[in-house]
């Protein structure tokens, strides 16, 4: 259920990356459960911004606030962020080697949660999971993104998802390099998650593709570190018609 409660607010926030000022002056509210879109052409601050929120030590804050849940975020490490239920799929997502999806869900699930699982009882969760949201069994025995295309990147961030249960996700163009079938997967396991779960979720992405699966809330648009416009779906829709220049 949506609300008018805010999970993050973020008010005149800075970002600084190797000392270059890239996000500048970002004030933002999204409330819990609500699915928003960030847009904005590349290099636009987008990624910068999510670095930021996740607490990537990379990115510093030169100035603002970052509120969640009325409590101040920007005190807490990466790891502290993760357990509060903020989660960030990254749009480059990294190989491990010699860790498979399963074990690598367990370790993230039992380090969010007080209750632990061991690999038995994860393993049923994890295969309930890949049934609701139409996943290979098989999948789960592949090695975290090692050899993976660049779909089935996406696809296995879906279950990341899914056992996870952020309050919070950021998914970070989660719907680039995918092919129709892969994106109905990727779509309709976001919008299934949401749903069950009330997520609150912010979309980026480059496409209205994804957001025919999705019932969404409110579009942003970021142009050189700012956000500059906002609106319901149809601001997505017109971008997609007029491209930014136009705007
Ligand atoms: N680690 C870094 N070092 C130097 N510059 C950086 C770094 N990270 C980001 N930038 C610069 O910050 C700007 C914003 O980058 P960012 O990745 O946030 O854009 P984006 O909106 O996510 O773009 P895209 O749509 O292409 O993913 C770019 O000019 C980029 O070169
Ligand atoms: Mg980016």
């Amino acid at each position: 259920m949506k609300t008018t409660k805010p999970l993050l607010d973020i008010k005149n926030l800075h970002v600084a990356v190797e000392g270059k000022e890239i996000v500048k002056n970002v004030n933002l509210t999204i409330n819990e459960g609500e699915v928003a879109v960030l847009m904005g052409p590349n290099g636009s601050g987008k990624s910068t911004l999510s670095f930021a929120l996740m607490g990537h030590p990379k990115y510093q804050i030169t100035k603002g606030t970052i509120s969640y849940k009325g409590e101040d975020l920007t005190k807490c490490s990466p790891t502290e962020r993760a357990k509060k239920g903020i989660f960030l799929s990254f749009q480059h997502p990294s190989e491990i080697s010699g860790v498979t999806i399963a074990n690598f869900l367990r370790t993230a699930v039992n380090a969010r949660h007080q209750e632990k699982m061991n690999p038995l009882e994860f393993r049923k969760v994890l295969k309930e999971k890949m049934k609701e949201l139409h996943f290979d069994e098989q999948f789960a025995n592949r090695y975290v993104n090692e050899g993976f295309s660049g779909g089935e990147k996406k696809k296995a961030e879906m279950l990341q998802l899914a056992v996870l249960q952020p309050t919070l996700a950021i998914l970070d163009e989660t719907d680039s390099g995918t092919d129709v079938d892969a994106l109905k997967v990727i779509g309709n396991a976001i919008k299934t998650i949401q749903q069950q779960t009330n997520m609150t979720v912010i979309i980026i992405t480059h496409y209205n593709r994804i957001l025919q699966y999705v019932d969404v809330d409110k579009v942003y648009v970021m142009e050189q570190g700012q956000i500059i416009r906002s609106g319901d779906v149809t601001l997505a829709h017109e971008i997609e018609r007029t491209g930014y220049k136009n705007n």
